[in-house]
């Protein structure tokens, strides 16, 4: 497996000195850069509190270690599972069935392709979608993906639920929307182009858990090969290892190591920047499963805290364009992402095959992604 490891974007840089200043310039090409050759970087944020996170891990173990009748109230199946609840086995990586995507995976040298997907049935993960959007100023065309929140009902987690998700929600927020605002800057448009694009967005504090009394074994699929229908994916620390990104360029399965101190996020690009982006910036595809550091760390974290619940958490937050934005490649985008093809083809690395990023509107584009992976009918 290989150990190469993202670049490190400092957000401090860009929020510390004027926008003109060459470190800022320096920074802002380096996260575009970042993003077009890997598809994901490391983002080093001073305002994020590790404690933040870490109470938002213990919540998220509490409230999956419940009696399954107990969360079977927050699902919303009738809302597409875009609030509340999913719980484990509903969700099919789209890619298990999806052509262009196995593709990619036959295009891969075999010592670095995922874990095999074609015979595992929907994720054994479960999930909480809390949304931190905004309501439109004017009336959508996609309600659905704008209902209203689940709270949970048992009272010990009721109580920390909203001020928790809030707190660490905001925190990855305003970092993944900073980095709009360096990845635009770098990719030469104004700084807001997609920070305003994304206003009114669905944006979605998203964990998953996984549990690892149940799924533990070497090998276990937690989360199939797939790539984030969103705009850009970013996530905190996870107590237990095992998330697996596919750097764009370099066709390497890296297994995700944070800085072992101090307060980085991870980053991750979706479906909805490539389509803006005209391919240029592709949807980085991930994998998480059982390797053999998470069996390590089960080990030493039941030794720890035996008192915890053995779930893997992940800290997960979705951000969206509007539902109602327009979306269509930007043409400065869109030519340079043929030159970079071409170029591509012209050193004889294979790339995705050609596709074509029809206009539609973002919810539009929302809609067919959960049609893909069964959570809308
Ligand atoms: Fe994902």
């Amino acid at each position: 497996m290989s150990t190469a490891t993202l670049p490190v974007i400092d957000l401090d840089v860009f929020l510390s000195q004027p926008q003109q200043s060459d470190a800022v310039v320096r920074e802002c090409q380096k996260a575009a850069d970042a993003l077009i050759t890997y598809g994901a970087l490391l983002l080093h944020d001073s305002r994020v509190s590790e404690q933040d996170n870490s109470a938002f891990l213990d919540l998220l173990e509490d409230y999956f270690n419940q009696p399954e009748p107990e969360l079977r109230k927050d699902e919303r199946p009738e809302l597409g599972y875009q609030v509340g609840v999913t719980l484990e086995n509903t969700e099919k990586p789209k890619c298990a069935v999806d052509e262009p995507c196995l593709n990619v995976i036959a295009r891969l040298d075999p010592a670095e392709r995922p874990l095999d997907i074609t015979a595992h049935q929907p994720d054994p993960k479960c999930r909480f979608f809390w949304k931190m959007s905004q309501k439109p100023p004017y009336e959508t065309q996609f309600a659905a993906l704008n209902a209203p929140n689940v709270v949970p009902e048992s009272d010990d987690i009721k109580e920390r639920w909203e001020p928790t998700m809030e707190k660490w929600g905001k925190s990855m927020k305003d970092a993944v929307e900073n980095l709009c605002e360096m990845a635009a800057i770098g990719l030469g448009l104004p700084r807001e182009t997609f920070k305003e694009a994304g206003k009114y967005g669905p944006h979605l504090l998203a964990p998953t858990a996984s549990d690892l009394r149940k799924y533990n074994k070497k090998d276990s699929i937690l989360a199939g090969f797939h790539t984030d229908l969103n705009f850009l994916t970013i996530h905190g620390r996870s107590r237990y290892p095992g998330l697996h990104i596919w750097a764009r360029n370099t066709g390497k399965r890296i297994p995700v190591k944070f800085p072992p101190t101090g307060r980085y996020l991870l980053v991750q690009a979706g479906k909805q920047l490539e389509h803006l982006s005209g391919g240029l910036i592709k949807a980085g595809f991930h994998e998480v499963v059982v390797n053999e550091s998470t069996v390590e760390t089960i080990e030493r974290r039941r030794e720890e805290f035996p008192d915890r619940p053995l779930i893997r958490i992940s800290s997960t937050f979705f951000w969206h364009l509007s539902s109602d934005y327009d979306l269509a490649p930007i043409p400065s985008l869109a030519s340079r992402a043929r030159t970079v093809r071409s170029a591509a083809m012209k050193a004889g690395i294979s790339e995705q095959d050609d596709v074509i990023y029809e206009s539609m509107k973002v919810g539009q584009q929302v809609q067919n992604e959960l049609r893909h992976i069964a959570l809308m009918a």
